[in-house]
């Protein structure tokens, strides 16, 4: 793949990266002020960064094979761009001032499979920008900067699940987060256990339109039940007083966080997986963001031997599943389902395991 010194004539000044990152539990539940349970996956972005010789930025990105070059407190309205410039942005906003860069991203975190290679990019550029300038900022404030640069400049209105998690986990253990205070928690994966991720090969599709009735949708609800978020409720009964679909949401949003605080009570791996399969059905039936590929390759996951459970992970409407599979076989187990995934007439891939 081609070099920052090819691209702009010198060494880059600083470098830094960041992960994908898969979430376990806890899925539609941060903008929910909820609980989350995410993991970093292997796969990295990285940012090399040196000074512009003129008044604008030059940004290139190695896998696309394209370079934008950005005036100073201009706009960039799509592309990888965007997510670089939004963090210059944020960072300018919160008083800093940032002069004219040379920025390189080169990437292997697969892109539309919900493994928030959007979060990679800005904790990783955000991680760069830190060191370039001595900045002092903490993981959390980097999450936090890289989640506005995402709403702001890449206009989703995502919660702050993906960039904690590209800041603050690593690929051996869990991250168990309350999004409402951000407190957390190191978690190991249960004794003898490893996840897998296959992408369905289904790009998803309607996501930012759907994520955003969704999120409407459980403010609805929890106006109609007089909390300020669905956190603050832990009984799915209390949404029966609630029309469809809005019942159907927050039973969703509930359960699942839930779901994710069993976990903190310490469970096998067994009793995980059988929340993880519980997650998918509620994702699928109440929440309504899956599709019928992700449903074959959760199915075919959960019935294969040696996977305790296992969901779509991310926003849904396409990407990949996650899967917990007992660690010493995780590479067959993955083949396995591939390859019945395969023969069901679908083109996956597998991205982790
Ligand atoms: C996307 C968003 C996250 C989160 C998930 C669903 O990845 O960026 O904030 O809401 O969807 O859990």
């Amino acid at each position: 793949m081609i070099s920052f010194e090819q691209i702009f004539n010198a060494a880059p000044e600083v470098e830094a990266s960041a992960p994908g990152r898969v979430n376990l539990l806890g899925e539609h539940t941060d903008y929910n002020e909820g609980f989350v349970l995410p993991t970093a996956i292997p796969q990295q972005t990285r940012v090399s960064i040196g000074y512009s010789p003129n008044d604008r930025h030059h940004f290139y990105s190695a896998n696309l094979e394209e370079g934008v070059d950005v005036a100073p407190s201009k706009l960039v309205p799509e592309g990888f761009a965007r997510y670089l410039n939004g963090c210059i942005r944020v960072l300018e906003e919160a008083g800093h001032s940032i002069p004219p860069l040379n920025v390189l991203v080169t990437s292997s975190v697969p892109i539309g499979a919900g493994l928030s290679s959007s979060a990679a990019i800005e904790v990783a550029m955000l991680r760069g920008l830190r060191l370039l300038l001595n900045l002092n900022l903490s993981p959390v404030q980097i999450a936090q900067l890289g989640q506005q640069a995402e709403v702001r400049y890449a206009g989703v209105n995502c919660g702050i699940l993906d960039q904690m998690a590209a800041s603050l986990a690593d690929t051996d253990r869990m991250v168990f987060l309350d999004t409402r205070t951000l407190d957390r928690q190191i978690l190991p994966f249960p004794t003898g256990t490893k996840i897998l991720v296959i992408d369905s090969g289904v790009a998803r599709s309607l996501a930012s339109s759907a994520y955003n009735q969704r999120r409407a949708e459980c403010e609805a609800a929890a106006r109609a039940l007089g909390v300020k978020a669905l956190r603050d409720i832990s009984d799915p009964q209390a949404t029966e007083t609630l029309p469809f679909p809005l019942r159907k949401r927050a039973r969703h949003v509930i359960t699942e966080n839930n779901r994710v605080l069993k976990v903190l009570e310490g469970v096998s791996a067994c009793a995980f997986g059988e929340l993880m399969n519980a997650s998918h059905a509620s994702l699928r039936d109440d929440y309504e963001v899956s599709i019928p590929a992700l449903d074959e390759l959760a199915g075919i996951l959960q019935n294969t031997l040696g996977v305790f459970g296992a969901r779509l992970t991310g926003a849904g409407f396409g990407g990949a599943c996650v899967a917990l599979a007992i660690a010493s076989e995780v590479r067959s187990i993955a083949k396995k389902a591939l390859a019945r995934y395969t023969n069901a007439g679908y083109n996956g891939k597998i991205l982790v395991g």
